[in-house]
């Protein structure tokens, strides 16, 4: 339904949208051109971070089997992203017309262009080092449920709160571990256009959860406790054997005596950061529960860990802090 309230300003909103203008950018403006570099093999590192260097099975690998694992591993992760990137395009356009304020319209609407963007782009990444691998079930089933849900601020919830943020906690991490300057640039790219999306629910989903009836809220709350108890879930650890497929190595003989554990075997500096950004997103994820309105029953705080420290209490992630200061400085000038 059309609105005609063109008078009524959200300001934040207004700002989010100016941001994004200025911060354009194109797929084809990208140098796609550039080669891997041989020598170091420039993803090999995401090995360590996965933990699966302790297995002998991959230690005693030629490096350079060691390197094609390891972009495969990449190319199935972000194969969940192209997959996110695509539904979040179309919940973008649905979002047009679910929501009744003008400038949240204009808002999504940008989004959407943004994410037809990320579609692009991120497959173009995955398609430089490896095939395009199916939706993990998870994800797969986090993704219908939120195409089909007919009450925005669940959408709002999914997307731009869970689904979003976290896709800038991997950005990150991958950052610090893949050595690929057109990796780097795309994903620096697409960090900033996220910071703004998820910028958005911070500031537009408590108009909608205060518009819910009690069943609906009642429904989203459900969904964001689901959501809060499988942050880390949307892949799972099985999702990984393809990749190896795709090498012809070895998945069982790679695990057969080895733990997974996320960053067993990073340097001290290294893990404790990666450790650190996990906490500050489960806790910036429940502070956000709380602040858009759900009702704090859904989000018990976790017990502060001796990682905690740089949890801090303001609403920002200190990466999505980084891109909106970037942005703010763009602003002034
Ligand atoms: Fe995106
Ligand atoms: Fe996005």
């Amino acid at each position: 339904m059309l609105t005609f309230e063109y008078d009524e300003a959200l300001p934040p909103l207004q700002r989010l949208v100016r941001l994004s203008n200025r911060s354009q950018w194109t797929v084809e403006a990208i140098d796609w051109a550039r080669p891997l570099p041989d020598r170091p093999g420039p993803y090999e590192r995401v090995l360590e971070w996965h933990g699966i260097w302790r297995s002998d099975y991959i230690r005693r690998l030629p490096r350079a089997k060691q390197e094609a694992l390891a972009r495969q591993m990449v190319a199935m992760e972000f194969s969940q992203v192209l997959h996110g990137e695509q539904a979040a395009m179309m919940l973008a356009g649905q979002l047009t017309s679910s929501v009744d304020d003008l400038d949240a319209r204009v808002f999504a609407a940008h989004q959407a262009q943004d994410e037809a963007r990320h579609v692009m782009a991120i497959r173009s990444l995955v398609q430089r080092i490896g095939p395009i691998y199916p939706c993990g079930p998870v994800l797969g089933q986090n993704l219908s449920q939120l195409l089909t849900s007919p009450i925005w601020p669940k959408q709002v919830l999914g997307l731009q709160l869970f689904l979003e943020a976290r896709a800038l906690l991997s950005f990150r991490e991958h950052l610090l571990f893949v050595r690929d300057d057109v990796f780097r640039d795309v994903i620096t790219k697409i960090e900033r256009d996220e910071a703004h999306h998820v910028a958005f629910g911070v500031q537009y989903l408590r108009r909608g959860i205060e518009g819910l009836t009690p069943a609906e809220l009642d429904d989203v709350g459900r969904y964001a406790a689901w959501l809060d108890s499988n942050l880390w879930s949307m892949t799972q650890k099985e999702e990984y054997r393809q990749a190896f497929d795709e090498v012809d190595l070895d998945y069982d003989a790679c695990f057969a005596q080895l733990q997974w554990s996320l960053g067993g075997e990073l340097a001290m500096a290294t893990r404790k950061s990666v450790t650190r950004m996990h906490t500050q997103f489960g806790r910036w994820f429940e502070r956000m529960l709380v602040k858009v309105g759900l009702p704090a029953a859904v989000s018990p705080r976790r017990e502060p860990t001796d990682d905690d420290d740089a949890g801090g209490s303001d609403d920002a992630l200190p990466w999505l802090t980084i891109a909106e200061n970037a942005e703010g400085a763009q602003e002034s000038s």
